[in-house]
């Protein structure tokens, strides 16, 4: 079979000529992993050092160490060193490190980089201690009564009866006697109302016999498109509303694993992403990799620059013959599973590279994240037509391209903004309902949250002004329970 360039392919490609790669049959276009080969670390004899083994020798790169150990790192790998240098600016009086203008040395590129990246890494793991002593590990916040009858689907009045006449968990009483119940107790709440439910389902909306598991993949190449926030807020809305979450970070800049409270550079040091379980070397269980989360009913898989193994080791294993039906290799990890959760939500990497491709194929529901200006509208265009191209040559596998739904959300949309209700009307026209009626907002609420590695679901409704958090929190339910309701209609609900 031919091997078939993508259209629009070559826009995205510099460098090299690109390699196509035979295997059972399949072309694939290797690359498009150029974008990512460019972030990997840098190069050894025998290709480069892996994340894992640089993350426990970043240690040994410190500022005693320096350039010396990092030319002596390339001599072990007989490589020469990048001969890439800068020069800073003069030594400042009181010679304090952190600041980037301190040295008169030239440098090598690479040193430079590593240090900057230590610096960083030991700030914000000091700065999440400091927001989350001692364990440093975060708490849900516990819901006021309304916001807990909300998620329930009952009444204020009747979920303090329930109260009163003592059935379901005690909720902890303020000093002014409102009722407060934290996610747990809402969860047992729901499995004592769902025992008396006019219709199965009503308190816990998850799988029954003969549903199956919904896998969503939240992605969109242009970075920053809300990819992470949207999957976020997704998972943490799904698993407070009763469904059973599992939410999986794919992006090595691990931003979703970060809001769950986990550092990848001090708590994944010795593996845990998906990348264990995906890799074509020894593969582990898929088990190994879930950890839970502070919010019942979601678990986790953290992500670091781990993950971008699976993008060099592809290209690798299939000019080797060896990498099999690669693609569906997050499917088939899902499948071990598959019996533990109702909603799978997968946070894409902003490109589209083996990570992606694979959790397209793996995915019965797809979200692409759309912030609605001119710049992102004609990216997407790309990123539309080289998935369409890539999943072609998939399909030529003979692989099963069918999904349940795909969505267009709209992302940070500012409603004062003309220009943006101009592509969102454009949007609605070209693809109707193929975009959700709800939109998410552009809120500080959002953001200001997100400073703090939280979600809004997270923060407490004091910490802003009112209308504020309200505005925010209300787009972001929309969206997310239109997704429910999305996932209730392919199971053969009625919403
Ligand atoms: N609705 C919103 N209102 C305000 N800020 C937002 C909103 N959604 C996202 N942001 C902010 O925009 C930035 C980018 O969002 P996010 O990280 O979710 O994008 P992304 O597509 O995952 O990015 P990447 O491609 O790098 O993974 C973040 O700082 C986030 O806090
Ligand atoms: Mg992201």
């Amino acid at each position: 079979m031919p091997a078939v360039l993508p259209a629009g392919a070559a826009r995205f490609v510099s460098g090299p000529k690109p390699a196509f790669r035979g295997v059972g049959g399949v072309a694939i276009y290797v690359a498009i992993c150029v974008p990512v080969v460019c972030l990997a670390p840098c190069p050894t004899k025998s290709g480069r050092i892996y994340p894992r083994k640089a993350l426990r020798e970043s240690e040994s790169f410190g500022n005693s160490h320096g350039k010396a150990a990092i030319n002596a790192k390339h001599r072990e790998h007989d490589t020469a060193p990048v001969d890439v240098r800068i020069v800073y600016g003069k030594d400042s009086e009181n010679g304090a490190r952190g600041q980037m203008s301190k040295t008169q040395e030239h440098e090598d590129l690479n040193a430079v980089i590593r240090q900057h990246s230590e610096w960083l890494a030991q700030q914000l793991h000091a700065q999440r201690e400091s927001l989350f002593p001692p364990d440093a590990s975060k708490k849900m916040r516990k819901f006021m009564s309304g916001e807990a009858a909300a998620l329930l689907g009952v009444t204020d009045s009747y979920l303090r009866k329930l109260h009163l006449d003592g059935k379901g968990p005690s909720p902890e009483l303020t000093p002014g006697n409102r009722r407060l119940y934290s996610a747990r107790d809402i969860q047992e709440l729901r499995v004592l109302l769902e025992k008396t439910a006019r219709k199965a389902g009503d308190y816990l909306p998850g799988r029954r016999d003969g549903d199956h598991m919904q896998i969503i993949g939240v992605m969109n190449f242009k970075g920053g498109s809300g990819k992470t926030t949207t999957a976020a807020h997704l998972a943490q809305r799904l698993a407070l509303s009763g469904y059973r979450v599992l939410a999986i970070d794919l992006d090595p800049q691990a931003s979703l694993t970060a809001l769950h409270g986990v550092q990848p550079e001090f708590d994944l040091v010795d593996g845990g992403t998906l990348y264990d379980a995906i890799r074509y070397d020894d593969p582990d269980p898929i088990r190994t990799v879930i950890r839970q989360t502070y919010i019942p009913n979601l678990d986790l898989i953290p992500g670091n620059l781990e993950l971008m193994e699976f993008e060099h080791e592809t290209p690798r294993a299939l000019s080797q013959g060896n990498a099999g039906l690669f693609f569906f290799r997050v499917k088939e990890a899902l499948a071990q599973v598959d019996g533990d959760y109702d909603v799978v939500v997968i946070d894409c990497p902003p490109q589209l590279g083996f990570l992606t491709m694979s959790a397209l194929s793996a995915a019965t529901g797809v979200l692409v994240t759309i912030h609605p200006e001119m710049l992102d509208v004609m990216s997407m265009s790309q990123f539309l037509r080289m998935t369409a191209d890539l999943m072609d040559v998939i399909a030529e596998s003979g692989a099963d391209m069918s999904h349940d739904w795909m969505r267009y959300v709209l992302t940070r949309y500012e409603p004062a903004d003309a220009p943006q209700n101009r592509i969102v009307a454009f949007l609605r026209t070209m693809y109707g309902d193929s975009v959700l009626n709800a939109q998410m907002l552009k809120s500080t609420a959002i953001s200001d949250a997100g400073l703090t590695k939280q979600t809004l679901y997270e923060v407490e409704r004091s910490a802003f002004t009112r209308s504020t958090y309200d505005r925010a929190v209300e787009s972001l339910n929309a969206v997310n329970d239109e997704i429910s309701q999305l996932i209730q209609k392919t199971w053969g609900r009625d919403t």
